[in-house]
């Protein structure tokens, strides 16, 4: 038998309504900020993410669908969406259109992960990114959007992080400040970790080798060595979300896993879900668009964990859904009428009634019981002698009455189901 790719999840019917319930969220909550949707391809040329996430990180280095297609041509499906996004609007020159974009995005990520729970290799992400603008009141915006997102989804145990990477020139020297640091314990690090101290020093903050922990304990911190100008963003983005009532930590090791950060970076962790606890993240990028080859403007956005924030939900029993139901189910008495209950069927169908039918040839208990569990407010018989006098049964579900109804009075029938 084929299965599903390792790490890839079919979200079948019957789940589908939580999806659907998180995308109205996410897009009623994105267009009250006035964000615009964009769908951009499933995959890109590689050296997209290349250069815009940074070679040096595990998304690029050891985690993208990378593949050469039939021309020779290496092409990747997309691990993220704002390398894309930058992409598009550096490609439509959408800055002439408008100075400051904002987008949102809903759709499937791929990254070759290890698989386990809330870790998948095709994800689905929900995002926003504004573009041509540095002012920190975006900053603050995507995390508010993000917060209450996630907070309209009766979600409890949130904890916000934010953190603040400063300019480029600030990180660099704060990077020789920090292998300054860590070459004191050279011997003591792990394998990784002394690979990172040239390559990418800022993530060892992120390992989890113990020896690592207690050296990066005492650390020094970028948020100490940053200017002026980076201060006043920060103390802004912080003074905006206290007003906003979005409770909040600053936590000076918070670096993310993509290089292109600049500024405020923010992550939103649920205690309710196992080690993958991060729902969202994201930050400023001030350098993206012009690596990319676009003009010298500022960027800022997020993306979340779609089937992490369900199974925060889930965890949490932070929402129900209405019990699903039909308006109608059509039990067809006599095998030779169901072309008649079809047409039925067809006409309210197309005056907006929910109506399902039997196409199985089933017996009327068994058409009852199907009736039953799709629990159907009414339905109707058609067959027998009523329909010889081109009539019909009604029968209300609920309160077990039941009504002839001509079907010369079609109108009268739809007016009964829309009630
Ligand atoms: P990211 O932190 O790599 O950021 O991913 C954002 C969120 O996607 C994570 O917090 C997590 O919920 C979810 N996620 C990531 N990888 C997986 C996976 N393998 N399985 C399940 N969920 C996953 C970005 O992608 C940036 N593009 C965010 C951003 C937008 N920054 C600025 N603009």
């Amino acid at each position: 038998m084929i299965k599903a790719i390792t790490g890839t999840k079919d979200i079948l019917p019957s789940e589908i309504a939580k999806w659907y319930y998180l995308e109205t969220i996410v897009k009623e909550i994105f267009s009250k900020f006035n964000y615009k949707e964009i769908r951009t391809p499933i995959f890109e040329n590689t050296s997209l993410f290349a250069r815009g996430i940074g070679e040096a990180t595990d998304i690029v280095s050891k985690e993208m669908y990378t593949f050469l297609d039939r021309s020779g041509e290496s092409l990747t499906l997309r691990p993220e969406l704002t390398a894309s996004v930058v992409r598009a609007f550096i490609e439509h020159s959408l800055e002439k259109k408008q100075s400051l974009n904002k987008i949102f995005y809903i759709g499937p990520m791929f990254r070759q992960e290890r698989p386990q729970a809330g870790r998948f290799r095709q994800f689905h992400q929900f995002g926003a990114e504004a573009l041509g603008s540095s002012d920190p009141l975006l900053d603050a915006e995507m995390i508010i959007m993000a917060f209450d997102i996630l907070n309209k989804l009766g979600l409890k145990n949130l904890e916000v992080k934010i953190n603040s990477l400063g300019v480029p020139t600030e990180r660099e020297e704060y990077k020789k400040i920090l292998r300054d640091y860590l070459k004191q314990f050279l011997s003591k690090l792990s394998d990784e970790s002394k690979k990172r101290l040239e390559t990418n020093v800022l993530r060892i903050f992120d390992s989890k080798d113990e020896r690592d922990i207690e050296i990066m304990k005492n650390a020094p911190l970028l948020i100490d060595h940053l200017q002026k100008e980076s201060i006043e963003h920060f103390e802004i983005v912080k003074s905006v979300l206290t007003k906003a009532e979005v409770p909040f930590i600053v936590e000076p090791s918070l670096v993310r896993g993509l290089d292109y950060y600049t500024h405020t970076t923010f992550e939103i962790v649920s205690k309710s879900v196992g080690s993958q606890s991060a729902l969202c993240g994201g930050g400023r990028y001030n350098g993206l668009i012009k690596e990319l080859g676009g003009s010298d403007l500022p960027g800022v956005g997020f993306a979340a964990g779609m089937e992490r924030i369900l199974l925060a939900c889930e965890n949490e029993n932070s929402f129900s859904l209405p019990e699903e139901k039909i308006d109608l189910y059509i039990i067809t008495l006599d095998k030779t009428k169901y072309e008649i209950s079809f047409d039925l069927s067809l006409k309210l169908r197309r005056k907006g009634i929910t109506v399902e039918l039997d196409y199985l040839s089933r017996s009327v208990k068994a058409q009852m019981r199907e009736a039953n569990k799709l629990n159907a407010d009414y339905v109707l018989f058609v067959g027998g002698e009523e329909l010889a006098r081109n009539e019909v049964v009604l029968k209300n579900m609920k309160t077990s009455e039941q009504e002839i109804i001509s079907l010369n009075e079609f109108d009268l029938l739809i007016k009964k189901l829309g009630d």
